[in-house]
């Protein structure tokens, strides 16, 4: 399935005022971005642009700012895109106004500016229709490349799209291809492995995938519900007591589909620094936590994925962050990257983990999506691209 919008080839920019909003909501440590994933996936489309003698002007969010917030200030974004692009990328004062317009008037075609964060302004969130004209009175053309924004119907996502023509930019048009050829056409075995902590922040995902897939992987916190259901003892680890039924059915309707880890990584504590034990998922002993699949599983997950056609992953295996449970999520991210499938990563806590592990590089696609993928993948639509202008 691929996008059923226009893109950005699709309409004459040239010389033109090109409003595009990118998805640069990036982690930060200080002003230091510690993933640009988000920022370099939006520069082919605004190195398209630029070839093609637009006036660019980029629009984020960032973080989640009640008001004018210097913190959330999108200087750090501005500063790594001149040196991506290799040329200068000056931060406006603000994203509405006169002397943001005035600004925007003295640009030349091939100029790249961008706006302050959109949400300095509590209209944004609120998809104010007046906010959402100032926003379009800076183009006459609107760009939506924020696959990552594209659940949220925010003004600069949703509404400039029925002011200016709209379409898509390249990141939208090759997320919706991959996500898109997987939950619609893959190539088989098609298999989802799935973790995370809770259940019921799965249930809609779960729902959606499970009459496509023939394998359904889970890892993760959640694993401990379906231990439950099946009536195990799972000591002190993560109970969704009020997913334990649906687990419980899932299991009985589907026996042969749903593959569940062998062995757990056990602690008394959830610490960097923790002793770990391994346990068959029936000795699970009173007083410790599961915080990991164990290497029988990892063997059991690696070879399911080494023979998939398609694999697509949501949420890790454990609790990657800390050294003594990364094991079962680095060795779920081996074996898509050492296995022919084609490997989907849904963004989120799964892509985090790839780029610690220095795999994202093999994997066929990692989305820049947390919510926006899972939405999709629950076979949402996303108002940010539906709002879009169809092909044809
Ligand atoms: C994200 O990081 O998921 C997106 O940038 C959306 O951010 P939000 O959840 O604050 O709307």
């Amino acid at each position: 399935m691929g996008l059923n919008k226009k893109t950005v080839r699709d309409i004459d920019v040239k010389g033109k005022r090109v409003l595009v909003r990118c998805d640069f909501n990036v982690p930060l440590d200080g002003s230091t971005i510690t993933d640009d994933r988000r920022i370099t996936g939006a520069l082919p489309t605004i190195e398209y642009l630029v070839d093609e003698g637009a006036i660019v002007i980029l629009a984020s969010h960032l973080g989640r700012p009640k008001g004018v917030t210097p913190e959330f200030t999108l200087q750090p974004v501005a500063t790594r895109l001149t040196e991506l692009l290799g040329k200068q990328v000056p931060l406006l004062p603000d994203c509405i106004g006169g002397d943001v317009k005035n600004l925007i008037d003295l640009a030349e075609p091939g100029d790249v500016l961008l706006l302050e964060n959109v949400r300095f302004h509590p209209e944004e969130e609120k998809n104010d229709p007046e906010f959402a004209a100032r926003l379009a009175a800076l183009a006459e053309i609107y760009v939506n490349d924020a696959f990552g924004t594209a659940h949220r119907a925010h003004a600069s996502t949703e509404g400039v799209a029925h002011i200016l023509p709209g379409v898509a930019g390249f990141l939208i048009q090759k997320e919706i291809e991959y996500l898109g050829q997987a939950v619609e056409d893959p190539r088989k075995p098609f298999i989802a492995i799935m973790g995370g902590s809770k259940v019921k922040d799965k249930i809609a995902l779960i729902d959606n995938l499970l009459p496509k897939v023939d394998r359904l992987l889970v890892g993760g916190g959640m694993v401990f519900t379906f231990l439950k259901a099946q009536g195990f003892e799972i000591g002190k680890s993560l109970l969704d007591e009020s997913s334990l039924e649906y687990a419980g059915r899932l299991l009985a309707e589907h026996p042969d589909k749903i593959a569940l880890p062998v062995d757990i990584v056990v602690s008394e504590t959830l610490s960097p620094d923790a002793k770990t034990t391994v346990v068959t998922v029936d000795k699970i002993p009173a007083g410790t936590i599961g915080a990991d699949i164990g290497p029988a599983s990892q063997a059991l997950f690696s070879e399911i994925i080494k023979s998939s056609g398609t694999a697509l992953w949501n949420g890790p295996m454990g609790v990657f962050e800390m050294l003594p449970f990364e094991s079962g999520t680095r060795a779920v991210a081996q074996a898509l990257a050492d296995s022919d499938c084609l490997s989907i990563v849904g963004g989120g806590d799964s892509a985090a983990a790839v780029e610690k592990f220095g795999l994202a590089e093999r994997m066929s696609h990692v989305s820049t999506g947390g919510g926006a993928s899972l939405e999709f993948l629950e076979g949402r639509e996303l108002p940010g691209i539906a709002a879009l202008q169809d092909k044809g």
